[in-house]
């Protein structure tokens, strides 16, 4: 039984102030919630305050994105153990904001992904095709490519410690969520790429998590697909009270 995963995603969102109180509000309401595991990811300036607040608690900490070099002069970037010194455990990597506005490619993903495994964090790895390619009929497609690039040269042992989320572009902070329906058909389609991949063992393991204007009031319903193993969720995680309803949705 894959344990659900509820993510949030708090983008360039709250300085360190309003970011702790936010962590704050969650972990009062979710301490010792074992529904599913819960992760926040603070934008980089709020990761320290937000660290120190959650620090040794079910509520863990993600970054946004991270680099796949050590150190040195890559100007605006963070690199794994700036990170790790802040006991973040988890990094969302090839978000498609990161894809659409910042030339992230899939041999980048693959780089920061690798980096990230060798370095013990885990990788939130995000998939999923613009509106333009769904209508084309190229959903799988684009997502294959995605798992495929992100994945390169990557062991099933290795494999299996990542978290893949398929976010679909054109529900990403529009309001218009795919339904449980459009959503289990693509992570049905990732799973079984995952087992083509690596096994059945792999595929089983691997949680993948859907991202795309999740909800409290839609939560239960995609939530309760077997395919889907929890949410990256972006606006509706910038208040505890709404992220704590998707977190209670969890069947
Ligand atoms: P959204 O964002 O929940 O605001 O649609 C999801 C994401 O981008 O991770």
């Amino acid at each position: 039984m894959r344990k659900k995963l509820i993510a949030g995603n708090w983008k360039m969102n709250l300085g360190p102030a309003d970011s702790a109180k936010l962590a704050q509000d969650i972990l009062n309401a979710a301490s010792g919630n074992d529904k599913a595991d819960i992760v926040i990811a603070p934008t980089y300036t709020s990761l320290d305050r937000v660290s120190g607040i959650i620090h040794g608690s079910n509520v863990k900490l993600s970054a946004q994105d991270m680099h796949w070099e050590e150190q040195g002069a890559f100007t605006g970037k963070i690199s794994w153990d700036m990170l790790k010194e802040l006991n973040v455990e988890y990094a969302i990597l090839g978000h498609s904001e990161q894809r659409t506005f910042f030339h992230e490619t899939n041999q980048t993903v693959n780089m920061k992904t690798k980096k990230a495994l060798e370095k013990s964090l885990i990788p939130i790895v995000c998939v999923g095709e613009t509106l333009e390619e769904r209508e084309s009929g190229k959903t799988n497609a684009v997502c294959e490519d995605h798992v495929r690039g992100a994945f390169q040269g990557i062991s099933k042992e290795d494999a299996v410690k990542c978290i893949i989320a398929y976010e679909p572009v054109w529900a990403i902070g529009t309001g218009k969520n795919a339904t449980p329906e459009q959503a289990q058909d693509v992570h049905a389609f990732i799973r079984n790429l995952l087992k083509e991949m690596y096994d059945e063992g792999a595929a089983s393991t691997i949680r993948i998590l859907y991202g795309g204007s999740m909800k409290p009031d839609n939560a239960a319903g995609l939530l309760s697909k077997p395919d889907i193993d929890g949410g990256l969720i972006g606006g509706a995680s910038l208040k505890a009270d709404s992220f704590l309803g998707i977190i209670n949705a969890a069947p």
